[in-house]
């Protein structure tokens, strides 16, 4: 039995190939069309080099002049040398097109719904099951989503975990003067096509074997990545936190999925944080970074991710250099609302 193996370019761009039992993954990604740089084939050169991000594997020979102990624990493999244990996810430092990978897969998806879930947040539902296969992308990712009669696209994170049905949703910020706020206000109608770029981006779920707490962080519809990972992520008993940051409390969405979490996870802590609240606000006020526990950050190792605009990515990490927290894994995607 095979499996699937994700590679992420710099160039924020994904490509799924399966990899045979006992197949190389850089033989695997040649024969799917995309020529990874190669020189030696035989774990010396380093030229393949690339790094595990999730999943299990195994390398046959690694020279130590092509990795360090460092490098291996560091999860830094040799795509010549690699064999898949499980599916799995690379990231190549250098851009897609060094190795001829193509276009990202463009398809059509249908408009099945329009959720206003708060005034100023829509949920977009697409049914994209006329493409035969599963529409692959890891959580976290974003599509590009063309708007009908332009040639424009916006890019907006998958709302959720891949599905083999192939329905798809974006959490999108509504803004009246965009050229996607004006679709969808005015000219957006369900059974409507609408084409679609997928996947981007190399903001995604990292391997957690050790279930190091996780930390998420969200502004605005930056949750949308976190409903993905959140829904990907199997049940346990990790500590996980979700901070999720809006202006007003009528902003918060999605509020009964994000407490179903809890079911699924035994020690998941939800904490919204408004920075201009209403009297009647009872929750958490302010700025996320206001509210970070220092000192459990202090006392383990763990995962970040923040997805949302560039001030509060760069506010959180102030944050954590101030206090010299220094023994955690950061992931960050900074967004603009796109007019
Ligand atoms: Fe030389 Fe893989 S091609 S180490």
């Amino acid at each position: 039995m095979g499996h699937s193996a994700a590679l992420n370019f710099a160039d924020g761009k994904t490509f799924f190939i399966d990899v045979q039992e006992q197949e190389f993954l850089l033989d695997a990604a040649v024969r799917q069309g995309i020529t990874l740089p190669l020189d030696c084939r035989e774990g010396v050169c380093a030229t393949c080099q690339g790094r595990c991000d999730a999943g299990q594997y195994e390398q046959d020979y690694v020279d130590e002049d092509a990795l360090t102990e460092q490098d291996l624990a560091d999860r830094k493999i040799l795509a010549c040398q690699t064999r898949l244990k499980s599916n799995a996810a690379f990231y190549f430092d250098h851009a897609s097109s060094f190795c001829q990978a193509g276009e990202a897969l463009k398809i059509e998806a249908i408009v099945t719904d329009l959720e206003w879930v708060s005034d100023e947040t829509v949920l977009l539902k697409l049914d994209a099951s006329q493409h035969s296969a599963q529409i692959q992308f890891l959580a976290g990712q974003y599509a590009r989503i063309y708007i009908p009669e332009t040639h424009e696209y916006r890019a907006y994170s998958f709302a959720h975990a891949p599905q083999a049905n192939n329905q798809l949703q974006f959490l999108i910020r509504y803004l009246p003067e965009g050229l996607m706020g004006r679709f969808l206000k005015s000219h957006c109608q369900i059974g409507q096509s609408i084409e679609l770029e997928i996947p981007f981006g190399s903001f995604y779920l990292r391997e957690n074997e050790a279930k190091r707490p996780r930390y998420f962080i969200a502004g605005g519809t930056g949750l949308s990545a976190f409903l993905s990972m959140l829904d990907q992520m199997p049940a346990s008993d990790q500590i996980i936190h979700l901070y999720y940051a809006v202006r007003h409390e009528e902003h918060l969405c999605e509020q009964a999925r994000i407490h179903s979490y809890t079911k699924k996870f035994s020690r998941f802590e939800y904490h919204p944080v408004i920075s201009q609240p209403s009297e009647h606000w009872q929750g958490l006020k302010g700025y996320v970074q206001e509210h970070l526990e220092t000192e459990q950050l202090h006392a383990h190792h763990f995962e970040m991710y923040v997805c949302g605009p560039p001030t509060l990515v760069e506010a959180i990490k102030s944050h954590l250099a101030d206090h010299q927290i220094e023994n955690g894994e950061f992931f960050s995607e900074k967004f603009i609302a796109a007019a």
